[in-house]
């Protein structure tokens, strides 16, 4: 087990799969700058699955339990489902989630079961196809994404629902998504909309607070907080009275859990970020291909660089006037 400076323990792995997306969110990759002209990482650059093997066996000995793929979209990097089977079934891990915009999850559903995946965290921020298509820039209605979650709910996923709540954009979308969501027992996550990235034209004008959605869930449902006092889960969590099932707020803005922050990501070009909105990525590609390396070096390499880990944006975000550069989530993961 490696702690930070602040004593936080690097449990949580998160591994980007390709920055490439079939969508375009506006809040993520808003497509006047992830057009035509955008350079995204070429196929060559992306780290081997032997290599994220490598890696991973040594995060868990490091302290890490949990592992998410993420993107960009991961489905579309060709063999997620075998990488799956070996975390679970070589490195066994227990907790391997995926975070996907569902859109393929049809196609890909039965593979992903197959391979010993159990639970998926799936985008989506409206069920009116107008508001969906506007947040996901490209026009796309939720028709695919609400087949692939059926298709997964059938195989007997847990599925998570992530929302992105903007200000005048999709709050219309709260009661709805949760009622659709509700009686299919999902379990849905409302997202205070975040300054990830640099080009979201974010302002905390745009932001509807965790505060304000509860008031509005609860004015439709009698819901109660479930206790977490000793959880380390960023969702603050809520189930509804009726038993059938819970839905969460993820307060990154207004209420933030530096204090409990056990992330680490990893870019798809092997960059290590220990924060969301870092610029500064550790290459271990380079290291990982270098004649140096070897496996007790990378144990080494990495818990010196979390031992240094003095992360903690959310919590500093009022006081910066002018903020760095920094990476975009759709290249790290969400
Ligand atoms: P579970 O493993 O299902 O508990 O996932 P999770 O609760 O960790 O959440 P998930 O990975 O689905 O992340 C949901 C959203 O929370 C992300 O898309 C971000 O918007 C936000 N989020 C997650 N991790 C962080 C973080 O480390 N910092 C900040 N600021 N936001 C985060
Ligand atoms: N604010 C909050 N969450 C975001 N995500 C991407 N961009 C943002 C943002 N600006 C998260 C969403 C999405 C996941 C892939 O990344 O939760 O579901
Ligand atoms: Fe793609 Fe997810 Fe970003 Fe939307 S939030 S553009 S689905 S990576
Ligand atoms: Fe962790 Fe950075 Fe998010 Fe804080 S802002 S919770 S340190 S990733």
């Amino acid at each position: 087990m490696v702690k930070d400076n602040r004593g936080r323990t690097l449990t949580d792995l998160r591994l980007s799969l390709t920055d490439r997306c079939n969508l375009r969110c506006t809040y993520c990759m808003p497509k006047e700058i992830f057009g035509s002209s955008h350079v995204f990482l070429k196929k060559s650059q992306w780290l081997e699955f032997s290599e994220l093997d490598e890696l991973v066996e040594a995060f868990i000995k490091l302290g890490v339990r949990k592992v998410r793929l993420t993107g960009g979209e991961p489905l579309l990097r060709p063999g997620v489902s075998s990488f799956i089977q070996r975390l679970k079934e070589i490195h066994k891990i227990d907790d391997v989630a995926l975070t996907t915009n569902g859109v393929r999850l049809n196609k890909h559903a039965k593979s992903l079961k197959n391979a010993g995946l159990e639970r998926i965290t799936i985008s989506l921020d409206a069920l009116d196809p107008k508001i969906a298509g506007k947040m996901n820039g490209l026009g796309v209605s939720p028709k695919s994404t609400l087949a692939g979650i059926e298709a997964a709910l059938d195989l007997g996923f847990i599925i998570k629902v992530n929302m992105v709540v903007e200000k005048g954009v999709n709050e219309s979308q709260i009661l709805p998504m949760a009622h659709y969501f509700k009686d299919r027992g999902v379990i849905l996550r409302f997202i205070e909309f975040m300054d990830v990235g640099n080009h979201n034209k974010w302002s905390i004008e745009r932001v509807v607070s965790g505060s304000e959605i509860l008031n509005k869930m609860r004015s439709e449902f009698d819901v109660e907080p479930i206790d977490l006092s000793s959880s380390q889960e960023v969702a603050k969590r809520y189930r509804y009275l009726d038993g059938s099932c819970e839905f969460g707020l993820i307060t990154s803005v207004t209420q933030t859990f530096c204090g409990n922050c056990t992330r680490a990501r990893i870019s798809a070009d092997g960059k290590l970020f220990t924060c969301l909105f870092s610029n500064n990525g550790l290459d271990l590609k380079t290291f990982l291909r270098s004649k140096e390396y070897n496996k007790s070096k990378l144990l080494n390499f990495l818990s010196k660089h979390w031992l240094q880990r003095d992360d903690r944006y959310s919590e500093l975000r009022s006081e910066i006037v002018k903020p760095g550069k920094k990476v975009e989530m759709s290249y790290i993961g969400g």
